[in-house]
């Protein structure tokens, strides 16, 4: 039986996953954490999902603010998750290890959507893109964002081989447009060679038509250091 690539990407970090906090330590990375993090604001006794959560980076971070909120950490590999809820006692964390695309979120029921580090591994952008604005609530903020440029990204990918080996973030301006026809507004997108940042925010109530599409576009500033 074919299994298809999902799973083959699974494995993948279901491998990765007890070397993870090695290969990506977290303190190395606070300045990209909290320089995404201050772009969606206050947190407090919001309901967040952490898209791709690994082995709980985010959570660290995104714990200590969250007042009365919950943190819905989606994650399809049960390795991966395995380490996070290690980690994170915590009753306000909801782990879901699934795919994003059949989480079994709510629609128009999460305040924030983060994506850090994890956007080139879906199959199927819109799709995903989609699926993050039925969840969000009118005017709700969605952020993808890496501490790294993608044309490093792609490098560190390819050399890694096998079903991620050609995983890549498309130009900014390319994720902004996804973004735009799958019912966001795009507040602000950026990349340089060590970084890539987009936030957008769910369309207004008045903005989306009956089957959640757009009924309108708006435009946003496209900076690239590149
Ligand atoms: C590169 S890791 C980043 C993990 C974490 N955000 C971090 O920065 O440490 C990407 C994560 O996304 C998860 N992932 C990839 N595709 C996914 C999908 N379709 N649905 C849910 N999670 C997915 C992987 O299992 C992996 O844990």
């Amino acid at each position: 039986m074919s299994i298809g690539p999902f799973v083959d990407r699974r494995a993948v970090f279901d491998d990765l996953a007890a070397r993870w906090d090695t290969l990506c330590p977290a303190g190395a990375q606070d300045e990209a954490v909290e320089r995404g993090l201050a772009l969606v604001g206050d947190i407090e006794d919001r309901v967040i999902v952490d898209v791709g959560c690994g082995t709980g980076l985010l959570e660290s971070y995104l714990v200590p603010h969250l007042g009365c909120g919950r943190l819905l950490a989606l994650d399809s590999s049960p390795a991966m998750m395995a380490r996070a809820c290690a980690k994170h006692d915590d009753r306000r964390i909801e782990w879901l290890c699934r795919d994003v695309r059949d989480a079994g979120i709510d629609t128009a029921s999460v305040d924030v959507v983060l994506c850090y580090n994890t956007w080139p591994h879906f199959e199927d952008p819109a799709g995903v893109a989609r699926e993050l604005a039925r969840w969000l609530r009118p005017g709700a903020p969605c952020l993808v964002w890496h501490d790294i440029g993608r044309d490093r990204l792609a490098a560190l990918h390819a050399e890694a081989g096998g079903p991620i080996a050609g995983d890549q973030l498309p130009p900014i301006r390319d994720l902004a447009a996804i973004f735009r026809t799958s019912g966001f507004v795009v507040a602000s997108a950026e990349e340089d060679a060590n970084s890539y940042t987009l936030l957008v925010s769910r369309l207004a109530e008045t903005q989306i038509a009956q089957d959640g599409t757009p009924r309108g576009e708006s435009g946003a500033p496209i900076r690239t250091g590149r």
